[in-house]
């Protein structure tokens, strides 16, 4: 990451794209935050400078059209859309995604039910994205773990590790170190078919969360190793 970083976020009105804006921003990655109003985008990202004014070094947020925010990322664009915008999105930004890397965060969740996932034929949204978008445009799914409102409180430190994946490790790779830079741990989880696992986990994630058989909400998943797992 460097301070000329731009990276997109599609979506970047709802929750999970305002935390993950806010996160970079913070980080001191320049931010397109995309809406398919881009109206709403500007309001949005005015609030989200606001929150930022207290963090010297943050950089800023430009709210935009989701497609003037892919034209401006340098080369990541996340989109942070509901299931059942995915495929829509993803078509109308496709001829502008060229040489870029397409991280999808969305988690294909049942309708009406946040407890378990409707994956779709392809067998997860990253493997959907690639299979639309083609193998020019390389895909990784990362950050479907972690919660907004999470990211949203930045005061807090976020509380999970970044599992990524995708069938090509480089950009994989690149998007581990990008995500390094919000104080997390990050995984390669190799090719994009674990996405079907690391899509899924958040189904669990968020049935746990929701469940009053648990002391907590908001947890994330985390890899301990051995040595530092607790007693
Ligand atoms: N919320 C979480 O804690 C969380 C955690 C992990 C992963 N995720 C994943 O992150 C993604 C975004 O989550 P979210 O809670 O922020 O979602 P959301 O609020 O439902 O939607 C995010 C934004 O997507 C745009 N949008 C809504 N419907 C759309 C459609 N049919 N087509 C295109 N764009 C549409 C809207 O922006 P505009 O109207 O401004 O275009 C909206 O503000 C989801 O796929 C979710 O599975 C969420």
């Amino acid at each position: 990451v460097t301070s000329t970083t731009t990276i997109a976020i599609l979506g970047g009105t709802g929750p999970q794209g305002q935390g993950l804006a806010l996160r970079f921003a913070k980080a001191g990655v320049r931010v397109a935050l995309g809406s398919r109003d881009s109206e709403r985008a500007v309001l949005v990202a005015t609030e989200l400078n606001e929150k930022l004014s207290a963090y010297p070094g943050a950089s800023q947020i430009v709210g935009t059209g989701n497609l003037d925010a892919v034209a401006a990322a340098e080369k990541v664009v996340m989109l942070a859309v509901p299931y059942a915008g995915h495929d829509e999105t993803l078509g109308s930004i496709k001829s502008a995604l060229k040489g870029k890397i397409l991280v999808d965060l969305v988690v294909p969740l049942q309708p009406g039910n946040p407890r378990a996932v409707a994956m779709p034929d392809e067998g997860s949204a990253t493997e959907a994205a690639q299979g639309l978008l083609g193998p020019e445009i390389k895909v990784v799914g990362a950050l479907h773990n972690v919660s907004a409102h999470v990211l949203n409180h930045l005061e807090q430190t976020i509380n999970c590790d970044i599992l990524a994946c995708g069938d090509d490790p480089v950009a994989t790779d690149e998007v581990v170190d990008l995500v390094k830079c919000l104080g997390v741990a990050a995984y390669n989880c190799g090719p994009a078919t674990n996405a079907r696992c690391i899509e899924a986990l958040t189904a669990i994630v968020i049935r746990l969360n929701i469940s009053k058989k648990v002391p907590f909400t908001h947890a994330g998943i985390r890899i301990w190793a051995p040595d530092t797992a607790p007693a």
